[in-house]
C-alpha cells in the first residue's frame, strides 16, 4: 500500500453499525502512510466517538459545518481542498441520497460540494435498502458522476438479515483507495480491444462493410493504456491513428479478426469487443470483378460469419467480457437480451439511430448492463466515454474477481 504515501485522506464516517469499523480504516490509511483527517456527521457519533477517532488519526475530528474554533484552524474549504481523496465510509443509505441531491446542509455534504478530489464511498446498509429502487437509482447517479462504489460487500448483516449491503472490511478499502493512486486501475491487466468495421470480400475491388469509425474502440484502447494496462487493439480497417502504447493488430475479415482474437484473449484480462463486425459475408469471392450486365438483378448469397465474442468467452470463460450492442429500437431490451446471449459479463447499449451518437460521430451515450446493474453515461464525447468505462469495467472485474476468491 505504498501508493498511500504522504497522499491526504479525507475519512467521511455516517451513521450506522459500520462505523467502528471506521476506527481500523484509520490505523490501515496510517500504515499506508497517508494523513488522515475525519470528518463525522451527527449521526457517526452515535456509533463511535470523535474521541477514538482523534486519538487514532492524531487529528482535530471535524463534526460540524459551522464551528467556529474548526473554521479558525482548517475551515470545510480548506479541507476540502486540502484532500487527495475523499472515501465515506461507512456510507449509510441516507448520505447517499444526500449526496446524490447535491445537498450542503451538513459538513461531509458540504465537504463533497466543495471538493476538486475524487470521491469514494464505500456502502453499508440493510441489503434491502440496498436492493431499493431508490438506492439504486442514488448509486447510479453517482456513479455516472464519476463517484467510485468500493462494495458494498455480501454477507450476514447486523440485522441479521443476509445478503449485499456489508462494508468491505477496511484492509480491503485501504487497498482499493491505494490503487487508484497507483499508475492506474488496470496496471498490471492485459486488455483486448476489437474496434473498427469489419470488410467482407465481394471480388478484388468491392465488399461489404458499415460506418464503424474506429473512434470509440481507439478511445477505449487510450484509456485503458492510461489506466496503466497493456493493450492489443485488434482493429478493422479506420482511418485513425495507432494510439500510442498500443500493439495494433490490422485485420479485414470477420474471419481474420475472429483469429487475432482468440490468439490475444489467451494472455487477456479484459476483453472488449467495440468492433462493428458484419454478421454476414457473401458464400463466394468472386476471383475476377464481377461484371455488370445491365438487365438482371445481381444476387448475393451471404453465410454468417462467426460471433467473435461469444467464441472468445467460449474459449476464456474466465476473462471479463464486454460487448457493445448497436441497436436503433427496443435498445435496452435488445442489449439484455445480447448479454445473455453471447454470455458476456457487461453489454454496453448504444443506440445507433439517435443523432450524433454512435456511428462515426465524435460523441456517444451509452447505458451499461451487467447481471445486476445499469448504468447510463449521458452524451459526452468518445474520450471522456472511454475514460469512464475504463474506471468503470475496470471495478467491476475487480469485484468479479475478488468475488472469486
Ligand atoms: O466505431 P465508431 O464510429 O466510433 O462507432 C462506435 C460503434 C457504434 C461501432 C460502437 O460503439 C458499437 O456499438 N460497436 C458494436 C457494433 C455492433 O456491431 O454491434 P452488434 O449489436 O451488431 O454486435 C454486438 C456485439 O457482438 C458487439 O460487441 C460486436 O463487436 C460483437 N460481434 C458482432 C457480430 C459478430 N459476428 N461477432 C461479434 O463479436
Amino acid at each position: 500500500m505504498s501508493t498511500l504515501q504522504n497522499k491526504r485522506i479525507l475519512l467521511g464516517v455516517t451513521g450506522g453499525i459500520a462505523a467502528y469499523k471506521a476506527a481500523e480504516l484509520v490505523r490501515r490509511l496510517r500504515e499506508g502512510g497517508a494523513e488522515v483527517r475525519v470528518a463525522m456527521t451527527r449521526a457517526a457519533c452515535e456509533f463511535i466517538t470523535p474521541m477514538t477517532m482523534q486519538a487514532l488519526s492524531g487529528q482535530a475530528v471535524h463534526t460540524s459545518l459551522l464551528d467556529p474554533e474548526a473554521e479558525a484552524a482548517m475551515g470545510h474549504i480548506e479541507l476540502a481542498r486540502w484532500a487527495d481523496a475523499i472515501l465515506v465510509a461507512p456510507a449509510s443509505a441516507d448520505f447517499i441520497a444526500r449526496l446524490h441531491a447535491g445537498m450542503g446542509d451538513d459538513l461531509l455534504t458540504t465537504l463533497c460540494l466543495a471538493t476538486r478530489a475524487p470521491i469514494y464511498i464505500a456502502p453499508a446498509m440493510n441489503q434491502a435498502m440496498w436492493d431499493s429502487a431508490s438506492t439504486q437509482a442514488n448509486i447510479a447517479a453517482l456513479q455516472s458522476r464519476g463517484i467510485i462504489a468500493f462494495g458494498p460487500g455480501s454477507g450476514s448483516q447486523a440485522c441479521g438479515e443476509i445478503g449485499p449491503g456489508r462494508m468491505l472490511e477496511p484492509i480491503d478499502l485501504a487497498t482499493r483507495l491505494a490503487d487508484t493512486f497507483s499508475a492506474g486501475s488496470l496496471t498490471g491487466s492485459t486488455v483486448v480491444i476489437t474496434a473498427g468495421p469489419t470488410r467482407e470480400a465481394l471480388d478484388p475491388v468491392r465488399y461489404l462493410s458499415n460506418h464503424s469509425s474506429g473512434k470509440m474502440g481507439y478511445a477505449l484502447a487510450e484509456a485503458a493504456i492510461a489506466a496503466g494496462a497493456k493493450v492489443i487493439l485488434i482493429s478493422g480497417p479506420c482511418q485513425l491513428p495507432a494510439p500510442e502504447g498500443a500493439e495494433l493488430l490490422a485485420v479485414e475479415s470477420a474471419e481474420q479478426m475472429l483469429a487475432a482474437s482468440l490468439a490475444a484473449a489467451a494472455s487477456a484480462d479484459i476483453f472488449i469487443a467495440a468492433a462493428a463486425v458484419c454478421d454476414y459475408r457473401p458464400l463466394n469471392i468472386s476471383e475476377q470483378k464481377i461484371k455488370k450486365n445491365g438487365k438482371d438483378p445481381l444476387t448475393l448469397k451471404l453465410v454468417a460469419n462467426p460471433d467473435i465474442i461469444a467464441s472468445v468467452v467460449a474459449a476464456q470463460p474466465n476473462l471479463f467480457s464486454v460487448a457493445f450492442a448497436a441497436e436503433t429500437e427496443h435498445v435496452l431490451d435488445y442489449a439484455r437480451a445480447k448479454r445473455q446471449r453471447k454470455g458476456v459479463n457487461c453489454i454496453i447499449a448504444n443506440d445507433v439511430s439517435a443523432a450524433g451518437i454512435g456511428f462515426n460521430s465524435d460523441d456517444n451515450a451509452v447505458t451499461v448492463i451487467d447481471e445486476s446493474s445499469e448504468l447510463t453515461l449521458d452524451k459526452r464525447s468518445k474520450s471522456q466515454l472511454a475514460r469512464a468505462l475504463i474506471d468503470l469495467l475496470a471495478e467491476k472485474s475487480k469485484n468479479i474477481k475478488d468475488q472469486a476468491l
